[in-house]
């Protein structure tokens, strides 16, 4: 075990180039912080920020609610210092935007899951803070309906929508029962709910103007079936309260099966139909807490237990059968197993089904080159060497 925590400085900001430099312990709140303190955002946004770190955030890919906007970690980097399992120490630290100098190896150690190297700092990408905000939580009566507003929308505000959130009916109750404190945002219950986030560096008139016009045509032509629009920022932290809360609240629950899968965005209603329908064949009482970034085309569908059930037995039961079936149901739509997770033990295994004996041999050539003693996260995310080789035959 290691531990970066004290490892916590920026080393460097850079307001013109728009970068900073900060060591591997800091973490992502305080990172953010730092860079708001100059004026500038650094974008990436997780539940966990308070406690998860710079280094790990590029080890793992992190993506999290701005992906849709701003991409996930790989897009929100530009250089990295690793060390390296026999102690050399690469200063991969360059802050450029364009460097056509060969292999780009800093991709190698940005979601390599801590497996060739240890990322000790990283140049963060930062942006202009915007000029308004505007929040919003919108009932929907199907994910067919939530993906035609969103198209509408990238149509009339592009680059301005920042967040695009799908909440289940089943995971906002959830939240509402586990949370004392949180309200629904809106009267009427509605089957699906996103919470959507603009953010631009036009006028808030200007943002908010094109908002309603684009809400409007929803409401009117039925798609939107309800809307509550935030008046002050309270109400927005209250909408991301909820959203934020949803993990948690499975977790108090107990007894969720959780698939981490992605499709093209196209194929989110007919995955989420596919799969709701082979849930409750393996498991008929199960509830459907789905939700996730469908503005990137990444659903956490996470079947819970009934309530009459323990989560010992309903796990032990549904566990293996409702992860391979969505699994499935997403490769079969040239989807991913991790969207955003990764791999680590759990989902390692599985690998050997959903990439190529050929991807693997190159994945475990890289590994055997920069570890040959397999010193750095042994046993995480690469199936053992003679199961991938077994897939020759
Ligand atoms: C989230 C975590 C589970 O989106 O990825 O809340
Ligand atoms: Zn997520």
């Amino acid at each position: 075990m290691l531990s970066l925590t004290r490892l916590n400085r920026v080393r460097s900001m850079d307001a013109v180039n728009d970068t900073m430099i900060v060591e591997a312990g800091d973490t992502l709140l305080q990172a953010r912080e730092q860079a708001r303190a100059e004026g500038r955002v650094f974008p990436l946004q997780i539940g966990s920020q308070g406690s998860c770190q710079i280094g790990g955030n590029p080890s793992t890919n992190a993506g999290g609610t701005t992906v849709v906007r701003y991409g996930n970690m790989r897009d929100l980097v530009l250089g990295v210092e690793v060390v390296l399992p026999d102690g050399d120490v690469w200063d991969g630290l360059r802050a450029l935007r364009k460097d056509n100098t060969g292999y780009d190896l800093k991709h190698l150690f940005i979601g390599g899951e801590g497996t060739l190297g240890i990322v000790t700092a990283a140049v963060l990408k930062l942006f202009p803070k915007p000029r308004s905000v505007t929040t919003a939580f919108l009932g929907f009566r199907s994910p067919d309906s939530a993906l035609a507003f969103f198209t509408l929308l990238r149509q009339r505000v592009g680059q301005d929508v920042a967040a695009f959130e799908l909440i289940s009916s089943t995971a906002l109750d959830l939240v509402l029962a586990h949370l004392a404190t949180a309200r629904s945002p809106l009267s009427l219950r509605a089957p699906w709910y996103v919470l959507v986030e603009l953010a631009s560096s036009r006028t808030p008139e200007d943002l908010e103007n094109d908002f309603h016009e684009v809400m409007q045509e929803g409401l009117e032509d039925g798609s939107i079936l309800d809307a509550a629009v935030a008046a002050a920022e309270a109400h927005a932290m209250a909408f991301w309260r909820i959203r934020e809360e949803i993990s948690d609240a499975q977790t108090r629950a107990g007894g969720s099966v959780r698939c981490d899968i992605s499709v093209p965005l196209s194929k989110i209603p007919a995955f989420i139909e596919e799969a709701c329908a082979s849930v409750l064949k393996i498991a008929p009482d199960s509830r459907m807490v789905i939700y996730g970034h469908v503005g990137d085309g990444n659903v956490h569908f996470n079947p819970l237990r009934p309530v009459f059930e323990s989560a010992a037995d309903y796990l032990q039961r549904t566990s293996t059968a409702i992860t391979t079936s969505v699994d499935a149901i997403a490769m079969a739509m040239n989807g991913s197993i991790s969207a955003e997770h990764g791999v680590g033990v759990a989902k390692r295994d599985e690998l050997l089904h959903v990439k190529s004996r050929v991807e693997l041999e190159m994945a475990w050539r890289l590994k055997q080159a920069f570890d040959p003693k397999n010193l750095m996260n042994p046993g995480k995310f690469l199936p053992r060497l003679e199961c991938v080789e077994a897939l020759k035959s």
